[in-house]
């Protein structure tokens, strides 16, 4: 079943064309990789999927409903749609919990034990229960990068973007965020990624997406794309970063 529906989806910055002509479909509980060289459109993508940007033409259905109308409310459908970015930005005069339930205290209007309960549960699954209470700089990049994790999903979104989230961390960080992404996977939360990690796009997506200059050259299950590119520019490409 699609959850997602990306069809003929364009957005230009003036005359620069960044996305032209994109199909996507993206099925519950899958994971989805978007590949492609810097500039090629991925976080634009990703940013139009969460309505942080509008489209110029084409349609994005959540779960059958165009999302995409013009003068649409953007807030229901980011609380349905969750958002991870590279750089994490919790509050650093806020602790990790307080962070986390702010969203859903305003968004929401959540409060009391309820709420409590349900976010020390989330800080439990994700292997930080001890690190509630401290702050930001208190805590490692990947740390910090799974409270924004944890954030994102105390909106309890049906589908989750991330935004190349291990990119800024130090290499030794970055197994845990993965981490984090394999058991969301495993629990079957549908994903969206763009990730430069090649590895984990191999291993984990159900299709991977080869962007460039604004249009999905090819996509495909990982290994028919890493294996057997039929483009040349996919093959350039991961010539490079392979
Ligand atoms: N807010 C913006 N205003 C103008 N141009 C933008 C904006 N955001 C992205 N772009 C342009 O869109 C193109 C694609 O960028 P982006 O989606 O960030 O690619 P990627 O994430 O694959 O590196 C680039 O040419 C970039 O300069
Ligand atoms: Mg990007």
């Amino acid at each position: 079943m699609a959850m997602l529906q990306l069809t003929g989806v364009r957005k230009a910055f003036g005359d620069n064309v960044v996305l032209d002509g994109i199909d996507l479909t993206v099925s519950a509980g899958q994971m989805v990789c978007l590949i492609g060289a810097s500039g090629s459109g991925k976080s634009t993508l990703l940013r139009c999927m969460n309505l942080l940007e509008p489209i110029d033409d084409g349609a994005i259905l959540l779960d059958g409903t165009d999302i995409s109308e013009p003068g649409r409310d953007p807030q229901p459908v980011r609380t349905r749609i969750g958002m991870v970015f590279q750089s994490y930005n919790l509050f650093p005069h806020m602790t990790a919990r307080a962070n986390v339930e702010l969203a859903p205290r305003r968004v929401r209007g959540q409060s009391g034990a309820a709420l409590s309960d349900r976010v020390a549960a989330l800080f439990a699954r994700f292997g930080l229960a001890d690190r509630m209470e401290h702050y930001p700089d208190q805590l490692s990049g990947g740390q910090q990068q799974r409270v924004a994790i944890i954030r994102a999903l105390a909106m309890a979104p049906e589908i989750m973007l991330f935004d190349e989230i291990t990119s800024a961390l130090d290499p030794e960080l970055v197994g845990e965020v993965l981490d984090v992404l394999r058991q969301l996977r495993a629990e079957g939360m549908t994903m969206v990624l763009a990730t430069h990690e090649m590895g984990f796009a191999r291993e984990l997506a159900d299709t991977v997406c080869f962007l460039d200059r604004g249009r999905i050259l090819e996509s495909g299950p990982p290994a028919r794309i890493f294996e057997t590119p039929q483009e040349p520019r996919t093959r350039a490409f991961l010539s490079r970063v392979l």
